[in-house]
Parts: C-alpha cells; structure tokens; sequence
C-alpha cells in the first residue's frame, strides 16, 4: 500500500540490487564508478572504470539541476567515454534536499502498520503536503537493551528533487534503480578506508570534509554512526575566481592553469596560500558549529576529500590550523584496478569519486 504511492523511493531499503554505476552528479562534473567484487571470497574490490565529465557552467545550482537538458548531455557524454555496458545507476540527493529522522517504534510490527506510523510521523514534521514528497523508511536496529523497540530511519525529498535527477539519466539513457543521500554514499566509500586507523577508529570522533567546487559538505562520525552533518557554501570555484581576477585570465583558461600548475611565480604566495588558509578557517569554522549543536567537544581526526583535496600541502594547514590530525581519503586505496586505470592517473582523481564510489558499492547490497 505504502510502497506503491510512490514512483521512486530513496532506497535505503536492502533489496538486491542488479550491477549498477554509481553517479555523482555535482556542479562541476558528472562523476561515473564502475566496481566489481574482486580477492580472495570476494572480500575486497576492484575498480573496473571511472570518469570525470566536466559539467557546463550553470547546468546546476545548489545541488540542484537547472539545466536538464545540459546535465542529460553530460551524463550520456561520461557514460560513452566510460565504456561500460551497465545502464542501471545509483544517484543521490544533496543532503540539503532531504530531511530525515529517526524515530522509536515497537518491533515486530507489520510491513503496513510500520508504513502507517511513518506516515503519521512524516506529515508532523515535513513542511510540505505528503503528496508532494517522496518519503521512505528503513529498520535500523533494535533500540539498545531493548527486544520490543526498534530504530526506524524516515527520508523525505521533495519529489521533484527526486524526479529531476531520475528525468536526467532516463533521457541519457540511464536508468536509476537507487536513489541515496549523499552523506550515507560518501560514508560508504569512506568507510572502507578506516581500516588504516588503530582499533578500526573505535571510540573516535571522525570528521569527513569533502570540498568541491561550490560546497563544503561536513560529515561526523563516532563508531561509525553519523551524528552530525552540514553543507556550506564554500569551494574551489573560489579560487579559480581568484586566479581569473589576479592573472587577467578567463574562467576556463584559470581552471585549466590551476590543476597543471601553470601560472606565474606569486601566484603560490599570493593566491594559493591565502585561498588554503581560507579554507582551513573554514574548516575550523564548521568543526565549531559542530561542537556548538552537539555534545561533542573533540574530534580524534579530519579527512579530506573532493577536488579541493588534492592541493599540496592542504591537509598540513588544516591540521595546523585545527590541531587535528588530517589526511586525505583515498576510497580505492585498498582496491584492485583494472588494467584500464592508471595509479598515478586515479590518485590525482580519488578524493573527488568519494560519492560516486559509495553509490556504486550500491551494487552489493546484501539481498
Ligand atoms: N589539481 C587541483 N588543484 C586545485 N584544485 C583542483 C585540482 N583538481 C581539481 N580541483 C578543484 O576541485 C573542484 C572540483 O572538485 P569536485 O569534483 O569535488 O567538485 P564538485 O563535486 O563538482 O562540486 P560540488 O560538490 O561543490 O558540487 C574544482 O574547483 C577544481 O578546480
Ligand atoms: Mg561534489
């Protein structure tokens, strides 16, 4: 009953989903990963193919499409360069587009109450009318010590927020069979790497910060559990903007000398340097607001991802300048690449695929 008022759900759910690409698409680029199970048991993954499809300026904004027809034309433009079979994809909604909640319910209940309940408790928070959204719900676990009450996570999105990202792929040609939040994706990728950290990062406060080309989205983590997550606007469409006002130089010609480094001697001293701190005061900034709306008073490490990651020396200003020990995520870092994929190509591209690498463990969700 539930189920079938909506045409597409944020699917938390874990149904077994077919192979699937996993679609970034962001306000600079469309971002595609492709993965396969890969090891001994199938423990670990291989990264099959990736791309990175620059987005036309003002295709998107705030997250958001505004252009469809420019965003179709770059999805169905990374998917050929891609070279892949697979047409099913995972997208995501920025997390500004979705309000979620969790809620206390007794276990055990049927498939039909629990939606019923839900729907009760959505229409008392969610600002919208019901008919206007797309909600869905998932049983996270059973509330501790207890046998008879259980955790349910409720999304809710603006259906059309949903809609416009599903009307992009399907006219690219692209068919989207999960629709997931970006902060759960990013968490997914990002996860992978923890093994690095002592202990598996038990106990500690870990602050995930991906910084792209218009927005910081900080993420929160203690024992794994998300407890804190923000978007501000902040990127490095700063400093391209900055390069273009200091060097005289246009839009495109700034974003191209910025990533090959090809600008005049003061532009580390004057620019770069001044943008990092920025940045860092940034970082700085959010970690505050993190503590000031919750419990929290520290946080054990900061990892970078996004575009902005791959600066020299970034993670070094952050760390001096929050006293936090910070590093950048690689998601791959443990994976196998195909022989398509080149390490030193994939190292300078991983931190910005942190999304769509989470979308595209998508394809093995547990039936
Ligand atoms: N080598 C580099 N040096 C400096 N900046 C870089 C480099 N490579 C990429 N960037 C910057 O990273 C940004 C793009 O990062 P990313 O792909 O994560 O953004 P996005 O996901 O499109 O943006 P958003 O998440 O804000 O919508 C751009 O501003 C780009 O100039
Ligand atoms: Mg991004």
């Amino acid at each position: 009953m539930f189920k079938s008022n909506f045409e597409i759900n944020l699917d938390f759910l874990r149904i077994k989903s077919p192979r699937l690409i996993g679609v970034d698409i962001s306000s600079s680029s469309v971002k595609m990963v492709e993965l396969s199970r890969s090891g001994k048991g199938n423990q670990t993954y291989r990264i099959d193919r990736y791309v990175i499809e620059p987005m036309p300026a003002d295709a998107m904004l705030d997250g958001g499409i505004v252009n469809l027809e420019a965003v179709s034309e770059c999805l169905q433009r990374g998917w050929k360069r891609m070279g892949t079979r697979l047409k099913n994809v995972a997208l995501a909604l920025p997390v500004t587009d979705v309000i979620t909640k969790k809620i206390i319910v007794p276990a055990g209940q049927r498939e039909d109450d629990l939606a019923f309940q839900v729907e009760t408790e959505a229409s008392q928070y969610i600002p919208f009318p019901l008919d206007e959204i797309d909600l869905d719900f998932q049983v996270v676990k059973p509330v501790q010590d207890s046998q008879e009450e259980v955790e349910v996570l409720i999304a809710a999105s603006r259906k059309e927020k949903v809609e416009d990202r599903v009307a992009a792929a399907l006219s690219a040609g692209l068919k989207a069979i999960v629709m997931d939040i970006e902060s759960y994706a990013a968490q997914a990728a990002f996860e992978l790497t923890l093994g690095q950290l002592p202990e598996n990062s038990k106990d500690q406060v870990i602050a995930l910060v991906d910084i792209g080309a218009t927005v910081m989205k900080i993420n929160v983590f203690h024992n794994g559990e998300p407890v804190y997550t923000r978007d501000q606007p902040f990127g490095g469409n700063q400093l391209t903007q900055e390069i273009s006002n200091q060097f005289n130089l246009s839009t495109e010609e700034s974003e191209t000398a910025k990533r090959n480094g090809n600008l005049p001697d003061n532009y580390k001293s004057d620019v770069l340097q001044p943008f990092c701190e920025t940045l860092a005061i940034e970082v700085m900034r959010a970690i505050q607001f993190f503590y000031t709306s919750t419990q929290y008073t520290e946080v054990n490490y900061i990892f970078i991802a996004g575009g902005c990651a791959v600066i020299p020396g970034l993670s070094d200003i952050i760390a001096s300048r929050t006293q936090v020990s910070t590093f950048v995520v690689n998601p791959f870092a443990n994976m196998e690449l195909s022989s398509r994929i080149t390490s030193r190509q994939l190292n300078v591209d991983a931190s910005s695929l942190l999304i769509a690498c989470g979308l595209a463990l998508r394809s093995f969700d547990p039936s």
